[in-house]
């Protein structure tokens, strides 16, 4: 029983709506948090963001336990960014499989960003199954971690 919390703008609207679909159908212990964009109209990208971030603050404040986000602009790199802001934010940018198998395993990232303009659908899912099913490796990595934490 996990959360998963998606956003996305107007760049990442329809992969967001494919990717509800398969998390609906797949990931059926996991409830789905969609907190926007709902439609198509352009948004800026930061307040997207600060939404998710927000979510996903205070249901880590009220304790729930195996949650992350997903989260899509037009190629990932806006909402990357714009997530790694935030202090305990560790967003990661997952063009395939690899970049989502090491996401996890040495970043354990607590975000995955992806490109709506840049990804199908068949990728956006193999990124997200591989992200699921992978297992933080921690020790050397735990040292890094650390260390980024320390920036904010
Ligand atoms: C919006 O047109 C686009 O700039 C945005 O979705 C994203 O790709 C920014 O990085």
């Amino acid at each position: 029983m996990g959360f998963i919390i998606i956003a996305s703008d107007h760049g990442g609207f329809e992969l967001k709506q494919n990717i509800i679909k398969f998390l609906e159908k797949v990931y059926t212990s996991y409830t789905i948090i969609d907190v926007g964009v709902y439609n198509e109209n352009s948004v800026d990208y930061p307040d997207i963001c600060y939404n998710l971030i927000c979510k996903y603050n205070l249901m880590k404040k009220n304790n729930q336990q195996d949650i992350f986000c997903i989260v899509i602009c037009g190629t990932g790199i806006g909402v990357s960014i714009s997530c790694n802001k935030f202090k305990n934010i560790r967003c990661a940018l997952c063009h395939n499989k690899y970049t989502a198998e090491m996401a996890k395993k040495h970043n354990n990232a607590n975000v995955i960003a992806m490109g709506g303009r840049i990804l199908n659908i068949e990728t956006a899912i193999d990124i997200i199954n591989t992200f699921i099913n992978t297992q933080y490796e921690g020790g050397r990595h735990q040292k890094r971690l650390d260390k980024i934490a320390l920036f904010f």
